[in-house]
Order: structure tokens, then C-alpha cells, then sequence
């Protein structure tokens, strides 16, 4: 039994125990992350959690725009609230062996949580005013 992000047509009836994972990663599906290879990203990162034996570990969801689409595209990890901007599939393996591993990616950090949303770098206070 493995966590696995949602495509389109995938039964939504699925119910996972899920106890035990301690990593939860929203994918970006939306119409620009897509664009920039997305489903490959989700694809590269379930591969690789499978590969890792990491399925009861690391759950996925696909969402929609995150509204970061020029970050394109978008991961983030709950619980640690880490927004990673600019994932590839490269990328996305590279997140799952340093989240087992109790790390980041830092090279693709956009936001980090600690009661809010703080930019890593310039990058992410540019947008418009919510
Ligand atoms: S489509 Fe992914 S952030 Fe907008």
C-alpha cells in the first residue's frame, strides 16, 4: 500500500491508513506547473519514494495553483511548511531522499513556516498584494 498523488481520472474513493507519515507533499497540478513538467515532478517523486520504501513514510496529494505559478513548479511539505519553488524531476527525487533524511532542499526553498510564511530570498516577496 503506497501514498500516491492523484491524476486525473484516479478513483476518489481511495482511503489510506495514514498514520505513521511523516511527510506530506502537495504537488502543484495547476494549468502552469503542469506546463513545467509537473506531472513528471509527481511522477519522479513517487517513483523515488517507492524506490526508497518510503510509501508509509511520505504521503502525496496533487492540488491546484498554489498561486506561486512563477515558481513554477511548486512542492510544498507539510508539516515542515517548506515551499520548494522550481522543481524538476531531478529535484523532486532529490526532496524525497533529503526529506528521509531529516532535511531540506535548500537550493529550491521559496517559503519557510514558523507561525507565517517568510521568504527564503528576494524572489518570494515579489507578487501581488493578497
Ligand atoms: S499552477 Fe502551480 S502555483 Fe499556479
Amino acid at each position: 500500500m503506497g501514498a500516491k498523488a492523484k491524476s486525473k481520472g484516479e478513483d476518489a474513493m481511495t482511503t489510506w491508513n495514514l498514520q505513521g507519515t511523516v511527510s506530506h507533499l502537495l504537488i502543484c497540478g495547476g494549468s502552469s506547473c503542469r506546463k513545467r513538467k509537473g506531472e513528471e515532478v509527481a511522477e519522479a517523486i513517487e517513483r523515488e519514494i517507492e524506490k526508497q520504501g518510503a510509501e508509509a513514510l511520505i504521503h502525496t496529494t496533487e492540488t491546484r495553483c498554489n498561486g506561486r505559478c512563477s515558481d513554477a513548479c511548486i512542492v510544498i511539505a507539510y508539516p515542515d511548511g517548506v515551499w520548494y519553488r522550481e522543481m524538476t524531476p531531478k529535484a523532486g527525487k532529490a526532496l524525497v531522499r533529503k526529506l528521509l533524511q531529516g532535511e531540506r532542499l535548500d537550493e529550491h526553498v521559496l517559503y519557510t513556516y514558523d507561525g507565517k510564511l517568510t521568504a527564503a530570498d528576494e524572489r518570494g516577496t515579489k507578487g501581488k498584494k493578497k
